[in-house]
């Protein structure tokens, strides 16, 4: 049996993921900022940009004096904590100008940017494996400008096309999938003398997916909790969907309808990775008031 059973009231028993909710950089980031909102004593705390994609927890923020800023300049004489997605090294320069900054970059995304530099230090061509525009790896490649960006192995002869490039250092963002990330290698093989890889990918992503299909397989009715606009929770929902048709996504328990449960035995609980673990506690408690 996989997940753990939370509450069972007659004959209906609630099981949650074994792994769920929001990964330890995001928490960690979290952690960091509610510290810094309790200790400010009323003053300003900003982040530069959303700390998470979680409507109810920047609300909570909100409410807590934390402030989103879009630029490191409207946190002038404030502090200002940098997300876990990392920032690119002139961006973080120019908070260090203006605010006190609590850096709250994951570790794993550290590791990135420390790579993208190797790799630019020592004049290879710096590749990354990932979604252009995407925060993460804009900071990254703030690392290595001339890097390039990539998820498919057709990007990749496109860019390079009849070019031999002496050598290559690949990087992943950190939410690729090692597929992606060795197709886009294997690609490259045909481009340049010497290819090195640094797999900077983060399990905190299919170890979800993995927990939540195991449990869906075992269960009547499954609850997928986090923001619709969360791609991660929509993909684990889909998943969720393949082995258990009764699957619901909700944002919030509000949301939960007991006619739905009817008949159900064994309920599963998951939640996309920007859901806190506070608001996987809160669901389990409305679902056990509600179906008990
Ligand atoms: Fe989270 Fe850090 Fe992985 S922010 S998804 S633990 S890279």
């Amino acid at each position: 049996m996989h997940g753990r059973p939370r509450e069972g009231r007659g004959t209906m028993e609630i099981r949650v993921a074994d792994v769920a909710g929001t990964c330890p950089g995001v928490e960690r980031a979290l952690r960091l900022v509610q510290k810094a909102a309790a200790e400010a004593d009323g003053a300003p705390v900003w982040t530069l940009g959303p700390l998470i994609h979680n409507t109810r927890v920047v609300e909570e923020l909100d409410a807590a004096g934390v402030r989103v800023a879009a630029e490191p300049e409207d946190a002038t004489g404030a502090t200002l904590v940098i997300r876990s997605h990392g920032v690119a090294p002139s961006v973080e320069e120019r908070a260090r100008e203006v605010a006190d900054v609590i850096d709250a970059t994951c570790p794993l995304v550290k590791r990135v940017h420390e790579a993208v530099r190797m790799f630019a230090d020592q004049g290879r061509l710096v590749v990354i494996v990932g979604e252009k525009g995407h925060s993460e790896v804009e900071g990254a490649r703030g690392y290595a400008p001339d890097a390039l960006v990539v998820t498919t192995p057709e990007e990749v002869h496109e860019a390079l096309a009849d070019t031999i490039v002496e050598s290559a250092g690949v990087v992943a963002q950190t939410t690729q999938t090692p597929k992606a990330l060795w197709a886009v290698v294997a690609a490259l093989h045909d481009h340049t003398r010497s290819v090195q890889v640094k797999n900077t990918i983060c399990d905190a992503t299919s170890k979800r997916q993995e927990a939540a299909t195991r449990l869906a397989a075992e269960v009547d009715r499954m609850v997928v909790l986090g923001g619709r606009g969360s791609a991660n929770t929509r993909r684990l929902a889909e998943l969720c969907r393949a082995s258990c048709p009764q699957t619901m996504h909700v944002e919030s328990p509000d949301e939960l309808d007991a006619a739905w449960f009817e008949g159900a035995e064994v309920v599963g609980v998951t939640a996309g990775a920007s859901t806190p673990t506070a608001q996987i506690d809160e669901l389990v408690a409305s679902l056990t008031a509600l179906l008990g």
